[in-house]
């Protein structure tokens, strides 16, 4: 009879084999090959744990699951963290949360406002509308991209009950401020963190600020899983509320395979129904199925032993373009690191000053003819967009610089996966495009 042991063993042996053979090379070509602005950067590891997980074909959230989201819990310091199926989905379960009837007066109601920008990514915005609150759009300043402190203070009003924004680009916004705000006017707080995995203020992770925050694991983050995201908070009552409504809604919190955790399965009055209800069947939140699977966090959790080396070679291609860039000041304006903070960036966002002579789509075309990747800031200014133009949101006083940005601004990649040899080609392509615009 076969050995499904040693069978196992050759496919692991193989599968190293198959890593190197396929994609441990890569020649870089100078105006051949692209320079993404971002992409999954892995090893034989995550190969090697994505088939340990197809094998252990265990697929719904299992042992992969528990390491990956224990290694999370540990790189920031936070007590409960709970796995999902993409950044988004961390996003409308951390604020469906806080909907939450368990919350009692403490719940958002729809019509109640919450604190945004309309310079960032729509999945920060798209819960707040979904569940009938209302976003108010503060403007952000430059050079940070982050939300302007003295116009959030004028936003708030007696219907503001949360704030959710997000840490823009990887650059922490300024966290003393926000949450001295949010403790004097009793407002939960969201950070959106699926942009600064890594990040620190005041030599504190990023995401353990908030009530909750959340993680984004498409391949253009920190680390990847393919979709994947993950929701952190330090309160176990939120945690388990976004347990439920991640996993059906249900009340019950057994891990997947288990029963009668609580003891009580059996025995409770829930709702209407009879006497003993089945806890596993007993639905207290309208909710959805969210979850993970393990093949996924089986590459998470290889990932994640990278993630600092990650963030130092984010930290290091951002002083590159840094250094390009500022070469020419009287063209662009740089970026720059919060106060007090020490940005894992997830990208080098540069904006061209009033008055210059060259457009911003102009510097793009050029480098992405070079195939040079460049992005936008996501949305530019949500309020402008098709899906967003007919919703109720509320603009707090202007958005002066979010439209500054959304004409003029773009960004370039840092991710772990730039070399040298492309930071020397893509100088030569800026020096050029300089020139040829003299
Ligand atoms: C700030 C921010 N929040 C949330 C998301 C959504 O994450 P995902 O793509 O995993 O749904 C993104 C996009 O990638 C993002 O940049």
């Amino acid at each position: 009879m076969a050995d499904p042991k040693l069978i196992r063993k050759e496919i692991i042996a193989k599968t190293i084999a198959y890593y190197q053979a396929k994609f441990s090379q890569s020649d870089f070509i100078p105006g051949k090959s692209k320079v993404n602005y971002a992409g999954r950067v892995f090893d034989q590891q995550e190969l090697v744990n994505a088939v340990e997980a197809s094998l252990d074909f265990w697929l719904t959230e299992g042992r992969f699951s528990e390491e990956f989201a224990e290694k999370i819990s540990d790189f920031l310091g936070i007590e409960h963290v709970l796995l999902t199926n993409s950044g988004s989905s961390a996003n409308l379960l951390a604020f469906s949360a806080l909907t939450s009837e368990k919350l009692g007066d403490k719940r958002l109601k729809p019509g109640d406002e919450v604190i945004s920008v309309a310079a960032g990514f729509p999945a920060t915005v798209t819960p707040i509308l979904q569940y009938g609150l209302i976003p108010v759009f503060v403007d952000v300043e430059f050079p940070t991209y982050n939300i302007d402190i003295e116009m959030m203070r004028k936003a708030i009003t007696s219907k503001t009950r949360c704030i959710f924004i997000a840490h823009t680009l990887g650059n922490p916004f300024n966290l003393d401020a926000v949450m001295q705000l949010a403790t004097e006017f009793n407002l939960w707080v969201i950070e959106d963190n699926c942009d600064a995995f890594g990040s620190e203020y005041k030599g504190k992770k990023t995401g353990t600020f908030g009530h909750l925050s959340t993680i984004s694991f498409y391949p253009a983050h920190h680390i990847t899983t393919g979709e994947g995201g993950a929701i952190c908070t330090n309160d176990p009552q939120l945690a388990n509320l976004v347990r439920a409504f991640r996993d059906w809604g249900r009340d019950c919190y057994c891990a997947g395979g288990e029963n009668n955790t609580c003891g009580k399965r059996f025995s409770q009055q829930f709702g209407d129904l009879p006497f003993g209800f089945d806890h596993k069947y007993v639905y207290s939140e309208i909710g959805y199925n969210l979850k993970m699977t393990d093949i996924q966090a089986a590459i998470g959790a290889a990932q994640i032993d990278k993630l600092p080396h990650f963030c130092d070679r984010r930290k290091e291609n951002f002083k590159e373009w840094f250094r390009i860039f500022s070469k020419y000041p009287d063209y662009f304006i740089l970026p720059e690191a919060t106060k007090n903070s020490d940005p894992a960036w997830f990208a080098f966002i540069v904006t061209l000053k009033e008055g210059t002579h060259f457009k911003r789509d102009e510097v793009t075309a050029y480098f992405n003819a070079k195939l040079i990747e460049t992005r936008n800031l996501f949305a530019g200014n949500m309020t402008k967009q098709p899906g967003f133009i007919n919703q109720k949101w509320r603009i707090a006083g202007n958005l002066k610089n979010t439209d500054f940005i959304m004409n003029n601004t773009f960004f370039l990649g840092t991710y772990p996966g730039l070399t040298s040899e492309m930071f020397t080609y893509a100088e030569s392509v800026l020096d050029e495009f300089i020139a040829s615009q003299k």
